[in-house]
């Protein structure tokens, strides 16, 4: 797998490293004149930290928030204010802190069944990057699933397959809230791909992730981007023998 694999002390230090990153990658985007910047945020709990982080000292006044636009990787169809809202966890961690206008919010629809809120989060991308061609995201986060899942892209599911649609429902069974995801040639298209995997029970998907075979996030194989891999310790455990191939042009210059 093609990529640079950072391995930091702890999960503390993963998450200062991803929002010093952030703020980096901010900064040379919006270096540019009348530049905005967009990210679509991870779910889960392992970003949750970074965004805490980004939303305090010294980050937030790094950040030109009214330039900045966000999006989400997945989201369960869940009521926004929900416990498993992917938009609650960063609204919470992050965005009610910071000023963000909210024009430059751009969530999941959840209030829609999942087929019909993935063509309207469809649209909304395509007003965002324009009505042709692939979006490309500046920064995408990502998390890993102890089953190799990332974003909403299980394995098994019909989503990997997909190259035409941007966004597509995944159902998960009755007891399960359905999710809508990005697809695979979206997130392949981005600027940059921040994974963030921390803790031991991380450390066998995470040792899958980086070696040869199909699981979904090894499918996470930006064509024209930096693929990074900010994990901690624990979550390295199985990895002594895992060989990481860094293309020079593959990692970012702070
Ligand atoms: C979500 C994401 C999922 C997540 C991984 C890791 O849960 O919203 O869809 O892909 O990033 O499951 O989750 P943790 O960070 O909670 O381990």
């Amino acid at each position: 797998m093609r990529g640079t694999l950072i391995i930091c002390p702890d999960a503390e230090s993963v998450s200062r490293e991803a929002a010093e990153r952030f703020v980096s990658a901010v900064a040379a985007k919006l270096a540019e004149r009348r530049a905005t910047f967009s990210v679509a945020l991870a779910g889960g709990s392992t970003p949750r930290r970074m965004y805490e982080l980004l939303a305090g000292s010294p980050f937030r006044s790094k950040v030109p928030w009214a330039r900045v636009h966000f999006f989400w990787g997945d989201e369960r169809m869940v009521p926004l204010d929900h416990a498993e809202s992917n938009f609650r966890m960063t609204h919470e961690a992050l965005l009610r802190h910071v000023p963000v206008p909210p024009a430059n919010l751009h969530p999941i629809s959840t209030n829609l069944p999942a087929d019909q809120a993935a063509l309207a989060y469809e649209q909304s991308l395509r007003a965002h990057f324009g009505r042709w061609g692939l979006p490309r995201f500046d920064l995408v986060l990502l998390g890993v699933g102890a089953d190799g899942h990332t974003a909403s892209l299980f394995p098994g599911s019909a989503a990997l397959a997909e190259k035409d649609r941007l966004v597509m429902p995944h159902s998960r069974g009755v007891n399960q809230p359905a999710r809508v995801t990005l697809t695979l040639p979206v997130i392949n298209n981005s600027h940059r791909v921040h994974f963030l995997v921390t803790g031991k029970p991380k450390a066998s998907a995470l040792r899958a992730a980086l070696e040869r075979g199909a699981l979904p996030v090894q499918r996470v194989q930006p064509k024209k981007g930096e693929l990074l891999f900010l994990v901690d310790a624990a979550a390295t455990g199985k990895l002594e023998r895992v060989r990481i191939e860094v293309p020079a042009a593959s990692e970012a210059q702070p």
